[in-house]
C-alpha cells in the first residue's frame, strides 16, 4: 500500500492542532503506521529541503523547521501522497481553499502547518530519512474492510 511522509510544522504544533490534523486522515480511511515528536536537527532540515538549496528562503526554511519541535508521521492508504497534498491544500495559505488544512489555520506561506511529500520519490525518500524501518509497523485495521 501506498505511503507518505507528513509533518506537523513547528507553527502546527504551537498552534495546538496535532490533534485536528491527525483527526483529518483518520477521518478520511488513511492508516497512521508512524509518527513522533522530535526536534529536527540543521543537519536532518538540510537534507530534508536539499531540494530548495538554491532559493533565496533556504536559510528561513532550516531556521523556521528547526525552531521548535514538529510532528512527523507516516500514512497508508490509496493514492495516500496526492490526497494528502489535496487535503494539505496550496503551498500558499493565502491561495488555499476554505476546507483544506492551510486554508483553515493558515496565513502566510513562511508559516504552512503542514509539509506532506510530493511523489512516491520524494515519500520514499523523506520517510527513510525521518524514520527508522523499525519505527514503523504493519497492522491491520478491520475498519479498511468498509473503506476499500
Ligand atoms: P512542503 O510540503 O512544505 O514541501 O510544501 P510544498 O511542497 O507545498 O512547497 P515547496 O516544496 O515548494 O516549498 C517548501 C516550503 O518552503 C513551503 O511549504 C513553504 O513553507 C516554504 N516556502 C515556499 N515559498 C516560500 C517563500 O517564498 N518564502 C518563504 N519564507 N518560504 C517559502
Ligand atoms: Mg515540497
Amino acid at each position: 500500500m501506498e505511503r507518505t511522509f507528513l509533518m506537523v510544522k513547528p507553527d502546527g504544533v504551537q498552534r495546538g492542532v496535532i490533534g485536528d490534523i491527525v483527526a483529518r486522515f483518520e477521518r478520511k480511511g488513511f492508516q497512521l503506521v508512524g509518527a513522533k515528536l522530535m526536534q529536527v536537527s540543521r543537519e536532518l532540515a538540510e537534507q530534508h529541503y536539499a531540494e530548495h538549496k538554491e532559493r533565496p528562503f533556504f536559510g528561513e526554511l532550516v531556521e523556521f523547521i528547526t525552531s521548535g519541535p514538529v510532528f512527523a508521521m507516516v500514512w497508508e492508504g490509496e493514492n495516500v501522497i496526492a490526497t494528502a497534498r489535496q487535503m494539505m491544500g496550496k503551498t500558499n495559505p493565502q491561495e488555499a481553499l476554505p476546507g483544506t488544512i492551510r486554508g483553515d489555520f493558515g496565513l502566510t506561506v513562511g508559516k504552512n502547518i503542514i509539509h506532506g511529500s510530493d511523489s512516491k520519490e520524494s515519500a520514499a525518500r523523506e520517510i527513510q530519512l525521518f524514520f527508522k524501518e523499525e519505527e514503523l509497523v504493519s497492522y491491520n485495521k478491520l475498519i479498511n474492510e468498509w473503506v476499500y
